[in-house]
């Protein structure tokens, strides 16, 4: 998951963009690295290995950009946690919310489709967000904060 402060994305932030990215697993965080490295933005981007729920819960400041991409059965516990840590007009970004079609099963047996459609239900009827979901590659939920 990566959490965007001060600035939008790394690139388009500029020197004062700070980007934090969380990954529970330290071999795709070390991959992750090298490509920021290629790309030149190394020095923008903070590396955590851990728990991004964890992670997030225990922030005081708000963010610009939150995107989500963790193990989709939190996705509805990020959703709480995220409406607490993005500014008024930031942007959370979901990926893989369409699921491969597998979020229109009429009764959805996989924890994870059950947990993505519970988290679209949840983002569309939120009070806190304007939200859309771009049927992109596996569906990305795009919500602005009211
Ligand atoms: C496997 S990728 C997702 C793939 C991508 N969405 C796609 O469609 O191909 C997700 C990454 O998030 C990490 N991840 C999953 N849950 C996490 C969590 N709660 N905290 C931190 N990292 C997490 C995994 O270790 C993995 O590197």
């Amino acid at each position: 998951m990566n959490w965007v402060q001060r600035s939008d994305i790394p690139r388009s932030g500029g020197d004062k963009g700070r980007v934090i990215y969380t990954d529970g697993d330290s071999r795709n965080a070390q991959r992750a690295r090298g490509y920021f490295d290629r790309a030149g933005v190394a020095s923008r981007i903070q590396v955590h290995v851990g728990d991004a729920l964890e992670f997030l819960s225990e922030q005081t400041q708000e963010f610009d950009v939150i995107f989500n991409d963790v193990d989709k059965e939190d996705y509805p516990r990020v959703l709480r946690l995220v409406s607490k840590r993005l500014r008024k007009g930031g942007l959370f970004i979901t990926d893989n919310v369409l699921w491969s079609g597998r979020v229109t099963e009429k009764t959805p047996k996989e924890a994870s489709t059950k947990a993505i459609v519970e988290f679209n239900r949840l983002l569309s009827a939120s009070p806190d967000f304007y939200s859309t979901i771009l049927p992109i590659r596996d569906g990305i939920a795009v919500a602005l904060k009211k």
